[in-house]
């Protein structure tokens, strides 16, 4: 794999060996070394738990990182972004992890420089965050393996997801059973990949084995998406009594950051059904995982 960019790229196959790969990684005292590939980590759009944890995957791999910080760098002076890369690609840097808003960019990066650099897409405005899918799949295998046997329900923001879009690409190359999107009229997805939508919170989550809560991106509403909070949270959100819909032992996951209160309370979230704290541990091997598998490729 020369670039990762969106979930379609890869094949069953190709996405459960990732996944075993980033099981093995977890697992195992000896890791890999890559100390002749620099990382750079170029993000145009914020970020916490992301650009860390690609941070801590390359240093886990001895690979050197690069944090740009944009704000300063000179690109605030009207260097094009294509310019920054070939600079930096001219230093002798590999790898790029790009986060921006515009949606195709991280893959019109890789097309243009194709032949010297690797590319990955950590979120692309609303288009894909594969590398978020990934983990969150392998979080949900580590408790349930048998993906063709098990529901999941996504609950929230659809139409502004990102993280969305790529699993429910991801759940469709997995063959997972039943895939409900649950959200109000408004924040439907524009466009289903995959799975059946509703608009009701109960029979979304009925039975369901995993219930991945979205936040709710303020940032992202346009005029007329609006949608008053508290009226959400009294029809949507993830709370001690509605996640009693969901089977007993169902996981509760979120990609964060949280909107505690907004779509998820805080009973649930620190709760013994809440998987999310593992979904971050776990974004270090996935990420571990898809940079090594970039590293294998001849370029
Ligand atoms: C998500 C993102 O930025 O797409 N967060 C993340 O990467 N963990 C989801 C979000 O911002 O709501």
């Amino acid at each position: 794999m020369k670039h990762f960019l969106e979930i379609n790229q890869l094949s069953r196959g190709g996405a459960k060996h990732l996944i075993e790969r980033a099981f093995a990684l977890k697992h195992s005292s000896i890791q890999p070394a890559y100390p002749l590939t620099t990382v750079a980590n170029l993000f145009y759009e914020n970020s916490t738990r992301t650009r860390v944890s690609f941070e801590m995957a390359a240093r886990r791999l001895s690979m050197p990182v690069i944090n740009l910080d944009l704000q300063n760098s000179s690109e605030s002076k009207g260097e094009t972004l294509t310019d920054t890369i070939a600079n930096l690609a001219a230093m002798g840097i590999a790898g790029f992890v790009i986060r921006h808003s515009e949606e195709g960019l991280p893959k019109r990066i890789a097309e243009q420089f194709d032949r010297k650099i690797h590319v990955i897409n950590a979120g692309d405005g609303k288009h894909e965050h594969p590398t978020q899918a990934m983990l969150d799949m392998m979080t949900i295998m580590e408790q349930k393996p048998y993906v063709d046997q098990i529901k999941i329900a996504i609950v929230g923001d659809l139409r502004h997801s990102r993280v969305a879009n790529s699993m429910q690409n991801l759940c469709k190359l997995l063959q997972v059973k039943e895939l409900v999107l649950v959200a109000p009229s408004i924040w439907l997805p524009e466009k289903i990949h995959h799975g059946r939508t509703t608009t009701s919170l109960q029979e979304g989550i009925a039975d369901a084995d995993v219930v991945i809560c979205l936040r709710v991106q303020k940032e992202r509403l346009k005029t007329g998406e609006e949608l008053d909070f508290a009226r959400y949270h009294r029809d949507y959100a993830i709370t001690a009594n509605t996640v009693k819909y969901a089977k007993a032992d169902a996981m509760v996951m979120h990609p964060g950051p949280i909107n505690r209160g907004v779509e998820l309370d805080s009973e649930v979230a620190d709760g013994p059904q809440a998987f999310i704290l593992k979904q971050v541990q776990n974004g270090v091997f996935m990420r571990m995982a898809i940079l090594e598998a970039l590293m294998q490729h001849a370029s």
